[in-house]
């Protein structure tokens, strides 16, 4: 058994992206959002590229200016040296939004397989092992979720078959080796062309990682104004749960209930309005007389019992009271559903004046997601010391995402 401060050293980070550098090059050659930008004339030589990455961002006077990315945002050695700082063991990396869906569709698919090559590529490479490894053990620094591109299939549904190769490609080696599955955005995840891409995924036993980009209602208050802050604090976790919230009503997962599902954020609103979706179904007679549901059937399950049966979650809420919810929300199920992520490569330390340095240094948005584990205000000694260590927070740091993805 893992105890004590070995715990500190195992975690597998199940919600962290690499910017590819095919990915980049591809941002930096376009005039639109999303895009990366140099850094303004007149900065220092080393001054960061800024990307420009939310709908309608160079537009928008409060972040027309874009976030600063540095190499955290596209370096393995950088990725490797986070992962060490934060007692990261292996990485399940993933694309970052918003993945290909700017490009035409079969500019989409064509790209993705390639950058799929390189994530592999990357991933299958060898690297040395954690500080805090017995060296004897070897263990996988990296796996991966994939890209898969929709919005080609929702234009044309005879792109089903290409989009379903690429499913089978990933599912088989020498790409399964590091490929778990792949992130899609959390959209028309109860399309009715979304049949195929279920059957496939469960047929390969491939996890569906669903990540948001887009926010929800365009020009709504949760979007505009205050940086990225309400997308990224409102607009993100809303969109998650909208999405995930069609899914389970759509009747998908009662034809497809061995699928895998895996949120972003903690499964955003979730945790919280789960009661309100489970008490609106059985009020609604469409439902209770059997016309819900996309297939026009009575759902078998009320939607809270699909989130302990097929959904997974990351710890990427920032919070004690939301993990606590979740773990309300997921009862005995949540000892094996609930799994660290860092969201790395954001959010880095802002303060400019620490400079590059500081970054290598534990940062306080992933440390958090440490914290929440062992109580708010624990110390960051305290959690490298794995203070009170208990079963379920091995599950959270290693034990569970080692099941679904290792
Ligand atoms: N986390 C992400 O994954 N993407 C963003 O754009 C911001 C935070
Ligand atoms: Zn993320």
């Amino acid at each position: 058994a893992i105890r004590g401060k070995a715990a500190f050293g195992n975690t597998i980070d199940v919600h962290t992206h690499l910017y590819l550098p095919g990915y980049m090059d591809l941002l930096r050659r376009r005039a639109e959002v999303p895009r990366i930008i140099p850094a303004p004339p007149g900065s220092a030589s080393d001054a960061p590229e800024r990307l420009l990455i939310l709908p309608g961002e160079d537009a928008d006077e409060s972040t027309s200016s874009g976030r600063p990315i540095g190499r955290e945002y596209w370096s393995v050695e950088k990725k490797l040296s986070f992962m060490d700082v934060h007692g990261i063991q292996t990485s399940v990396l993933s694309p970052a939004n918003p993945w290909l869906d700017f490009l035409p569709p079969l500019d989409a698919l064509r790209v993705a397989q390639d950058l799929n090559d390189e994530l592999h590529a990357i991933c299958s490479s060898s690297y040395p092992a954690p500080p805090s490894f017995p060296s004897s053990a070897p263990v996988p620094r990296f796996l991966c979720f994939g890209f898969l591109p929709l919005h080609p299939l929702f234009q044309s549904s005879q792109l089903l078959p290409a989009i379903v190769r690429e499913l089978e490609r990933l599912a088989t080696p020498p790409l399964s080796s590091t490929m778990r599955g792949v992130i899609l955005p959390a959209q028309h995840l109860d399309h009715p062309l979304m049949d195929g891409v279920y059957e496939a995924c469960q047929r390969l036993g491939l996890v569906l990682f669903i990540h948001p980009h887009y926010g929800v209602g365009k020009g709504s208050e949760v979007n505009g104004d205050y940086g990225h802050v309400l997308p990224l604090a409102l607009g993100f976790p809303f969109e998650t749960s909208v999405a995930a919230a069609r899914l389970l009503l759509s009747g998908y997962l009662d034809r497809y209930p061995d699928l895998r599902v895996l949120l972003a954020h903690s499964g955003g609103t979730l945790p919280f309005l789960a009661g309100r979706l489970d008490c609106c179904v059985a009020h609604d007679p469409a439902f209770v007389w059997g016309r819900g549901g996309r297939k026009g059937g009575k759902l078998k399950h009320s939607p809270s019992l699909y989130l302990r049966r097929n959904f997974f979650f990351d710890n990427v809420v920032y919070h004690q009271a939301g993990c606590q919810c979740l773990r309300a929300l997921l009862g005995e199920a949540g000892k094996d559903r609930v799994m660290w992520g860092s969201d790395h490569p954001f959010f880095p330390p802002v303060d400019a004046a620490e400079g590059e340095g500081s970054r290598q240094r534990p940062w306080p948005s992933a440390m958090k997601n440490y914290e929440i584990l062992w109580g708010e205000g624990t110390s960051t000694d305290e959690v490298k010391e794995g203070a009170k260590e208990e079963k379920w927070r091995e599950g959270v740091l290693w034990r569970n995402a080692s099941k679904l993805l290792c």
